[in-house]
């Protein structure tokens, strides 16, 4: 089997369901549930046995040992993280907590449980980080895209938090010979993304009548990758990358934000006629040290590991929007209590 940790998000739940539909191989999935971790996510695999579910903290030590020892795993898959920069900004000191005191348990467990394995099983043992683009900084209209060997330079402290742990992953590798892989993905959408991030918000603001919020002057840029394209290529490395490899991960659809929004608005006025989403387009104050633009080079991982995006921005967006449409409980579910004191508190101003 494999571990997968933060299994029950928006990327884990999509690996973790895809990956049950691939093949026979069970998944053991290691969750905290923070309000990102939804259950819900994984109705689906209700009465399947391949699925085996653990609430807890990728920090708590002592279970990750019970846990390796017990389902004795062939790989780990290492999504577990605090992901959103606004709540790290807000209040970093979980993002410290979980993406680099937990990763950094998470390694020393995996390293104590690899060590002890008959040598022809270490070395087709996994350890795979995914992790994010933000570690590399903000870029320039003109410059070049981030490739593997762009000089890390995080500028927020989700992305500092996440910078930390690749260097403590790259670390093992080096010190410790941990068969570790890496990924840096740029920015993921679809189906079953918390409604905090940009495209599920204003899916959620767009359908109540709400404002669209769009920070600064909407100019910033992103590269975006539908979320089934980026499990495709976590795959990809796990099953043929090799060990101590950074791949870099994007959907070559570089946008700016405002332009995102407009095509949102668009596919919803044909799924849900009736209304000019984009009247309700409103620019609100930045985001602290907003990083301007991100652009991913993937040629590494196309040329190495033969992967490319299935989706384009179009037909992804057009997906994620009926999936909303089709799921008005899950909705209704995580747009709760909870998730209204989040809005109230980052959209006061
Ligand atoms: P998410 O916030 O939707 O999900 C995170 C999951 O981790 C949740 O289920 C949460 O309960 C769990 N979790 C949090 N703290 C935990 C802990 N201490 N122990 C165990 N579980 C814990 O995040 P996501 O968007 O699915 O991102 C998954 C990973 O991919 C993250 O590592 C993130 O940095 C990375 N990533 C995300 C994107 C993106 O656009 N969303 C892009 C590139 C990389
Ligand atoms: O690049 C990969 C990263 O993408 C991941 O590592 C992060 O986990 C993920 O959250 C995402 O980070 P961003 O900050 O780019 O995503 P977010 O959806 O929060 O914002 C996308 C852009 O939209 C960003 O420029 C800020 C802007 N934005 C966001 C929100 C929530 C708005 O204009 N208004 C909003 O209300």
């Amino acid at each position: 089997m494999i571990l997968v940790t933060g299994g029950a998000g928006f990327i884990g739940s999509n690996f973790v369901l895809d990956w049950l539909a691939q093949f026979a191989e069970p998944v053991l999935n290691l969750d905290k549930l923070t309000y990102a971790g939804n259950l819900g996510n994984l109705a689906a695999l209700k009465d399947d046995a391949r699925h085996v579910f653990a609430r807890g903290d990728i920090g708590d030590g002592a279970l990750l040992t019970r846990l390796l020892n017990e389902h004795r795993p062939r790989a780990i898959v290492h999504f577990a993280a605090e992901s959103h920069v606004d709540r790290s900004i807000h209040g970093p000191a979980a993002f410290i907590q979980t993406n680099v005191v937990g990763t950094f348990t998470l390694l020393e467990a995996a390293r104590a449980y690899w060590s002890a394995l008959p040598e022809s099983e270490q070395g087709a043992f996994r350890f795979l980080h995914v992790s994010t683009d933000e570690i590399y900084g903000s870029l320039g209209a003109d410059d070049p895209a981030f490739s593997e060997t762009t000089p890390y330079a995080p500028n927020s402290p989700y992305s500092a938090s996440k910078a930390s742990s690749d260097h403590l992953v790259r670390a093992y590798h080096h010190t410790y010979g941990l068969p570790t892989l890496t990924t840096n993905c740029s920015n993921n959408y679809g189906p079953r993304q918390f409604p905090e991030k940009l495209i599920p918000l204003m899916i959620v603001n767009a359908l109540a009548g709400k404002p669209l919020p769009v920070y600064g002057d909407g100019q910033n840029v992103r590269d975006w990758l539908y979320v089934g394209d980026h499990c495709a290529a976590i795959r990809a490395v796990l099953e043929r990358g090799v060990p101590g490899e950074v791949y870099n991960i994007g959907g070559n659809a570089e946008m700016k934000n405002l332009d995102v929004v407009h095509a949102l608005c668009r596919v919803l006025s044909t799924l849900k006629p009736g209304h000019d989403y984009a009247s309700q387009i409103t620019f609100v104050k930045d985001r602290p040290g907003h990083d301007r633009r991100y652009a991913i080079n993937a040629a590494k991982i196309r040329r190495e590991l033969g992967w490319q995006p299935a989706e384009t921005f179009e037909s992804g967006l057009t997906h994620t929007v009926c999936w909303y449409l089709d799921n008005e409980v899950w909705l209704t579910n995580v747009t709760s209590k909870t998730y209204q004191q989040w809005i109230d508190l980052h959209y006061a101003q």
